[in-house]
């Protein structure tokens, strides 16, 4: 079915997002702040308005992906949203996030959907792409087989602002993971070995079994019972000792390591290790 949706914001994300949307046979209104940027769009069979005002008149549901709350508040503020879904997929706090649905359901709006976009503008409509959302679920409901053209789509729970952390916590696991592969490739081309050969053949199959370690340790982190039998604190701090020290020999800075390794510290130092790692999540 053939849907009215207005997109406001034709940055990379927004024109990806609009694009999805017309190749999937809606009625798509556009407005961006540099008006040029509709143009390949309208090109598509996309329909200019001129303000926000106009592209939220003229559509149901009303996504937003711009820079960020302050931007989403501005260009709203205009718009008469009664009855509207708003689907706003611009990264921002949680807290933003509540701020936000309560501002825009307080404005009569039909319902606020928030949304984190585990995807870049690349993958959009491809297969991959994830967009989770939070706050009304009759407007997820209501709108799911739209938001399918988009990626896929998880509903996570009414508080709005639930989208959102998730969408930082999975980026905290990816600059997590960054910064291992940063301070091994460092090490590693201190040697003088090929960075390259060694992520493809030895880190990140490694770092593949590693991480099918983890449900275990999320089971360890919601009961609260850190024992282990595999590498306690104790072990690993005198492995962090040893990489430290290697670290060093090699001319290489152990900056983004030194942190988890005063956490292993802190923890071992107040008589917990004989604790496994996930002990280590009491300490932040
Ligand atoms: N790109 C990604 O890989 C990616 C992935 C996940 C989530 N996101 C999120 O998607 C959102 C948009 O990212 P993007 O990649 O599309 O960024 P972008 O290409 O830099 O586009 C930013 C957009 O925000 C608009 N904008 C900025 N300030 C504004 C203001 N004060 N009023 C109205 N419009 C304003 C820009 O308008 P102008 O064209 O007029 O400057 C443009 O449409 C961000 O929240 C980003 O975190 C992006």
């Amino acid at each position: 079915m053939s849907e009215n949706i207005a997109v406001l914001g034709l940055g990379l994300m927004g024109s990806a997002l609009a694009g999805a949307l017309l190749g999937a046979g809606h009625r798509v209104t556009v407005w961006n702040r540099t008006p040029a940027k509709a143009d390949p769009l309208v090109a598509e069979g996309a329909i200019r308005a001129d303000t926000p005002a106009a592209a939220v008149a003229a559509a149901d549901l009303v996504i937003v992906c711009v820079l960020d709350y302050p931007a989403t508040r501005g260009l709203l503020e205009e718009a008469s949203l009664e009855g509207k879904v708003v689907a706003n997929l611009t990264t921002g706090r949680p807290s933003e996030a509540r701020e936000t649905a309560s501002w825009v359901t307080g404005r009569g709006a039909a319902g606020y959907l928030d949304g984190g976009i585990m995807a870049v503008p690349q993958m959009i409509a491809e297969p991959g792409a994830l967009i989770l959302y939070s706050g009304s679920r009759t407007a997820f409901d209501r709108y799911q087989p739209v938001l399918a053209a988009l990626a896929d789509s998880l509903f996570t729970g009414e508080d709005p602002g639930l989208a959102p952390l998730l969408d930082l916590a999975m980026l905290t696991g990816m600059y997590g993971q960054i910064a291992g592969f940063l301070e091994a490739a460092a090490l590693v081309r201190s040697a003088g070995y090929p960075v390259g050969e060694f992520t493809t053949s030895l880190l990140v199959p490694w770092l593949n079994a590693m991480a099918a370690q983890q449900p275990h340790m999320a089971a360890q982190v919601e009961s609260g019972d850190h024992a282990t039998e595999v590498s306690n604190l104790e072990i690993n701090r005198s492995g962090m000792e040893t990489l430290v020290r290697t670290f060093q020999e090699q001319g290489v800075r152990p900056d983004l390591l030194l942190p988890l390794k005063d956490a292993i510290d802190r923890r071992a130092g107040r008589g917990l290790g004989h604790e496994g790692l996930s002990g280590l999540v009491e300490e932040l």
